[in-house]
Order: structure tokens, then C-alpha cells, then sequence
């Protein structure tokens, strides 16, 4: 049987649920694709720090050029950050390799680029993982807006978030305690503010606008707030007024615009979003023929996401090349006091 050769980038949280994933799935994939996978480098800072998963240590190499030179047919990104991810993507799409990313910060960032790239080239450039984590919500969209138009989209895309403000609220812990613990779960990002500053969603509600209105708005024109500055007192007073308060993302086109914002809001606690618990996110949308949709599920940690960035590599092994819809950016945003009201 002949082999796809994956080069990974980064050997973390993520790239350990891949190659997890990758074994325990092996058989299942083979038979499918009718090719074996095999993993045969991955990118590290350290190659001597002690991993959740083992590997041959002459897989691992601390240098991209080894990456770059290992003849692969795919590489799966999950390193994170934009410097210098975004060089080293560069150069694999201009080497004619396909790019499975989970990385929503360098998507945001330089998006429209790598999609004018990768088109350019001939080469798939996919990237399920980087929204709501273990939720094939990208995949579900793109074949709903088919028939269906969307005018707004809404939800939880922040897994360390929803978890910090339910522990908060359930086991009554600091929140300084509570995040802590999603950083050993695996939840949080490298630097943790961009969780709790609101930048994570922000970050993933930019990708799902492009892929529902076909267009986003430029990050400094999104309005975000994180949760560091809310206490117990907060939550508490918020449940004894019948809401849960929860970092919602909404995104609405309206007047032939855009608004999108990320933010702690008062959810009635009828409301099913209130209902969603821990890492969990949820994607809620009002499709025009099908009316109210809502896709929950586990947003964030090892194979959740794992799970997100193989269905992309077992997608794209199947897939003949089509090119990526442009990604564009409105330079400004409709102004919230034009929008009807929201939740
Ligand atoms: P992580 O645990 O911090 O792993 C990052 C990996 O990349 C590590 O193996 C690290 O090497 C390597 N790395 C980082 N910078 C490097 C550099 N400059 N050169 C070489 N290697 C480098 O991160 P993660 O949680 O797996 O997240 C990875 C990506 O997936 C991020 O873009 C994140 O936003 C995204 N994501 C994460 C989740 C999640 O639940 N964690 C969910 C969805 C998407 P060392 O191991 O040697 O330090
Ligand atoms: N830090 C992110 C979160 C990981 O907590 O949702 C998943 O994208």
C-alpha cells in the first residue's frame, strides 16, 4: 500500500491528539484512502522535553528547513502564532504541499493571503480545527449555505472562557484557580490572554464570517471584550436576575453590512446557549429555509480538535483541488446602534 507522508509542525497538545488519532484510526483511514499515513518529521522548540505521546526521536527536529526538504505530501500546522508560522506555511504551499491548519490567530492574521496562495498553487489549504474545536461546523456550513442564507450567526466559540465563568459559577473557584486548570486541560492558548481578552473568538468568529457572509470586517473593526474583569459577584447577581453570563460572539449582516462583536452578555437562562457547560462551544444559526440550528459540542483539548484537524486530512486525500473562495475584508462595520436588537 502506498504511503502520504505528514510533516507536522508543532508536537503539542494538538499534534499529540494527531498522531494519537492517526494510530489509533490507522486502520479505518488505510481502508478508506487506500494509502497509509505516516508521519515523517515533526517540528518541536525542544526536542529532549518529555511528550504526552512517544515518537521516534529521529522524527523530531527543531529545524524547518528538515520539514521542508522530507519530500511531504501534506503538513498539518499546529504550532500556533503568526511569526513564523506564516513563513513556514508560505514556503510549503510554494513547494506544492497541502496545509491542514488548526491556527485561527494566523488565519485572522494573514488568511486572505495563504487562501490567494494556496489557490495560486493548486494546493488545499484546510482548517476545520481552527472553529469550535471538535464541531465539523465549517464543513456542516459550507454544505448548508448551499440552499440556505444566513443573516447572522451567533455563539460560544471559547473553550477556556465557558469554562472559567461555569466553574466559577458551579464550583465556586477563583478565577485565577479555574484558569490554571484549562491550561493543564489543554484548553488555553500559549499566552492565555488571548482567551480571556476575548482575541481567541474574535479571532474564530473572523474565519466564520468570511465563510457565511463571503466577506469579514478587519479585526480592529470587531468589537471584543474579554472576561478577566468579572468576579463570582458578577455571575452571582446575574443567576439571581434569571441570566447566565456568557463570552458571546455574533456576527450580522444588516443594512447591507457587517457587525460582528465579541462579548460577556446576559443570556436568560432559558436560553440554550446558557445551557452550554465547560470546554463546550456552540454555534447557533437561523438558516433561511430551515430556520434555528444549533451545533454544540466539545471546543477545545486534545482530540476534540485532533479529531477536526483528521476528518480535514482524510478530506482533502480525497478531494480533487478546487479553489478557495477569496477571503475579503468591508472596511468598516455597521454601528451597533443601527442593528436591531440581539439575544
Ligand atoms: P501547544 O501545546 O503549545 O503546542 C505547540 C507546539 O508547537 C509544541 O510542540 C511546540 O514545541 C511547537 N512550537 C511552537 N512554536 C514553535 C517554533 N517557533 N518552532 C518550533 N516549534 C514550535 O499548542 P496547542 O494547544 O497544541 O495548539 C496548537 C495550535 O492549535 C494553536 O494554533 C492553537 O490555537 C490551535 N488550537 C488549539 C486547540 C486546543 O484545544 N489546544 C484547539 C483548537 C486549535 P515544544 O513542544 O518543543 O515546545
Ligand atoms: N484556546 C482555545 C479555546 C482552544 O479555549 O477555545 C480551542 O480553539
Amino acid at each position: 500500500m502506498s504511503v502520504v507522508k505528514v510533516g507536522l509542525l508543532g508536537l503539542g497538545t494538538v499534534g499529540g491528539g494527531v498522531v494519537k488519532t492517526i494510530r489509533a484510526q490507522q486502520e479505518k483511514l488505510s481502508a478508506r484512502l487506500g494509502r497509509r499515513i505516516e508521519i515523517v518529521k515533526a517540528l518541536v522548540r525542544d526536542t529532549r522535553k518529555q511528550r504526552a505521546v512517544q515518537v521516534e526521536p529521529s522524527l523530531l527536529t527543531t529545524r524547518f528547513a528538515d520539514v521542508l526538504e522530507s519530500d511531504v505530501d501534506i503538513v498539518v500546522e499546529v504550532m500556533g502564532g503568526v511569526e513564523p508560522t506564516y513563513d513556514y506555511v508560505r514556503a510549503l504551499i510554494q513547494k506544492g504541499c497541502h496545509v491542514v491548519t488548526a491556527n485561527k490567530e494566523l488565519l485572522a492574521k494573514r488568511g486572505a493571503e495563504l487562501v490567494e496562495l494556496a489557490n495560486r498553487h493548486g494546493v488545499h489549504l484546510a482548517y476545520e480545527a481552527s472553529v469550535a474545536g471538535g464541531i465539523p461546523i465549517l464543513g456542516v456550513l459550507r454544505q448548508f449555505l448551499r440552499t440556505n442564507d444566513i443573516a447572522e450567526v451567533r455563539g460560544i466559540l471559547n473553550g477556556t472562557t465557558n469554562f472559567i465563568l461555569s466553574q466559577m459559577e458551579e464550583a465556586q473557584l477563583p478565577y485565577a484557580d479555574v484558569l490554571k486548570r484549562a491550561q493543564e486541560l489543554g484548553y488555553a492558548e500559549a499566552d492565555p490572554r488571548a482567551d480571556v481578552e476575548g482575541w481567541d473568538a474574535l479571532y474564530k468568529l473572523y474565519i466564520l464570517a468570511q465563510l457565511v457572509f463571503g466577506e469579514s470586517l478587519p479585526l480592529s473593526a470587531i468589537e471584543r471584550q474579554g472576561i478577566a474583569d468579572l468576579s463570582q459577584g458578577h455571575i452571582r447577581l446575574a443567576k439571581e436576575l434569571g441570566y447566565r453570563i456568557k463570552l458571546l460572539a455574533q456576527a450580522r449582516r444588516e443594512d447591507g453590512g457587517l457587525h460582528l462583536s465579541v462579548r460577556p452578555t446576559l443570556v436568560p437562562l432559558g436560553h440554550p446557549l446558557a445551557r452550554i457547560r465547560d470546554a463546550y462551544n456552540a454555534v447557533q444559526v437561523e438558516g433561511s429555509l430551515v430556520g434555528d440550528l444549533l451545533f454544540t459540542g466539545k471546543g477545545a483539548g486534545e482530540l476534540p480538535t485532533a479529531s477536526a484537524v483528521v476528518e480535514d486530512l482524510a478530506f482533502l486525500l480525497t478531494q480533487p483541488f478546487t479553489p478557495h473562495p477569496a477571503w475579503r475584508e468591508r472596511p468598516t462595520a455597521v454601528p451597533s446602534s443601527r442593528l436591531s436588537s440581539g439575544l
